[in-house]
């Protein structure tokens, strides 16, 4: 492929990963990002900062809704979307016009101008792969879900991020879009989003603090380290079945007390938990299928949770240590991830 990428949510946790990942595989990146406020414009900054010294990479600040595209997406070939509104128990309340509209009308926006491109062939752009979710599942039945379970998400971000699904099923179906959505399950890892589960609670452990715990801690989820995820996005875009959708999961199920317990193997401290009210929103398991995802592109995930988890706390030790923003930069998950990729 020997023309652009474009990432979308490009200076988020999964969107600069992915990017930086990209460039270091030689190939040009234009990122776009309009730095919302579901966490500091600083720790986006610095997910940023090693890219923005790359020749390979561009970026643009501004909003996916508004933007004007067809100049952007000009010899664009790969379209990763990344960007979105994404906490899940967030997305309760007044706040839902913020889902509504980065997830739907965003992804409704990119996929019109794509349509618009060149109908069928959508200008240059040969693949769009969609930054999908577990959470559209909703509660599932005993077992690993496999993506012919029927979608019945119970947050209003699951219902917005499968808006966004069904509006790239569409578009392949009618005017055949080149999409592919890849469904993440919990991905963690470097440069986590701080409202995330471990980023709080390594945070807690730093500080010496709580661990606050949602509900019993029983519940599970089938945690995905980033670069298993970024393995899956370049996978996906090179050999995914258009119109298809694939759970990406680190295969792994994990409850949040034995999270808590391999956190304090790894940082060889004790915690006090707290156990609060069950969150409105929270699923009570997941577990992700991959069998569809390894048949057709050989997805096949590589980063243990104890791994991973070490990984993660590390980077956040080394963020205090190096104390400021810069130092995040500098010792970015980037290096972590390309190490634990190459060496799986
Ligand atoms: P993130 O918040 O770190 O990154 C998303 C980025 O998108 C942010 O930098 C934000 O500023 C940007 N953005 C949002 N709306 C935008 C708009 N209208 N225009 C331009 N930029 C915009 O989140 P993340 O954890 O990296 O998630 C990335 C994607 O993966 C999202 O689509 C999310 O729904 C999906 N996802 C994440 C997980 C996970 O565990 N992190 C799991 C399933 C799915
Ligand atoms: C994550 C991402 O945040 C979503 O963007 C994504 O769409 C979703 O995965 C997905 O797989 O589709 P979630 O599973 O809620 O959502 O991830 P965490 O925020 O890391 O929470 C994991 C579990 O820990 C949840 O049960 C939550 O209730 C619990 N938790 C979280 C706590 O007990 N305490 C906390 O402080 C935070």
């Amino acid at each position: 492929m020997n023309k652009r990428c474009f990432v979308t949510g490009v200076a988020g946790f999964i969107g600069s990963n992915l990017a930086q990942r990209l460039v270091d595989d030689g190939l040009e990146v234009l990122g776009l990002d309009c730095f919302t406020d579901c966490y500091a414009r600083g720790t986006k900054e610095a997910n940023l900062d090693r890219l923005r010294g790359e020749s390979r990479f561009e970026f643009i600040e501004g909003d996916l809704v508004r933007i004007v595209l067809e100049p952007i997406l000009k010899d664009v070939g790969w379209v990763f979307h990344q960007a979105a509104q994404a906490g899940v128990r967030a997305s309760w309340g007044d706040f839902f016009h913020t889902y509504s509209d980065n997830n739907i009308l965003g992804t409704q926006h990119l996929l019109e101008t794509i349509r618009g491109l060149g109908a069928s062939s959508g200008g240059s752009v040969e693949r769009i792969v969609y930054a999908s979710s577990s959470s559209i599942y909703g509660e599932v039945e005993e077992g690993k879900t496999t993506e012919d379970a029927t979608p019945c998400p119970i947050s209003p971000y699951g219902v917005s991020k499968l808006a966004g699904e069904q509006l790239g099923y569409l578009y392949w179906r009618q005017f055949g879009l080149p999409i592919i959505s890849l469904r993440y399950f919990t991905v963690y890892g470097p440069r986590q989003r701080p409202d995330m589960a471990f980023n709080r609670f390594i945070e807690a452990l730093l500080d010496d603090g709580e661990i606050e715990i949602y509900g019993d801690g029983e519940q599970t989820r089938d945690f995905t380290f980033i670069s298993d995820a970024i393995d899956a996005n370049l996978a996906a875009v090179k050999e995914g079945k258009d119109g298809n959708v694939y759970n990406i999961g680190g295969g792994e199920r994990a409850s949040i007390n034995r999270v808590v317990d391999i956190l304090e193997e790894v940082s060889n401290r004790k915690v006090r938990r707290k156990f609060l009210d069950q969150q409105a929103g929270d699923v009570r398991h997941t577990w992700a299928d991959i069998s569809r995802a390894a048949k057709d592109f050989g997805f096949s995930p590589k980063v243990g949770l104890m791994d991973g988890i070490r990984q993660q706390y590390e980077w956040q030790q080394r963020r205090r240590w190096n104390g400021n923003q810069q130092g995040i930069a500098e010792d970015s998950g980037l290096s972590q991830v390309q190490r634990s990729a190459s060496t799986a």
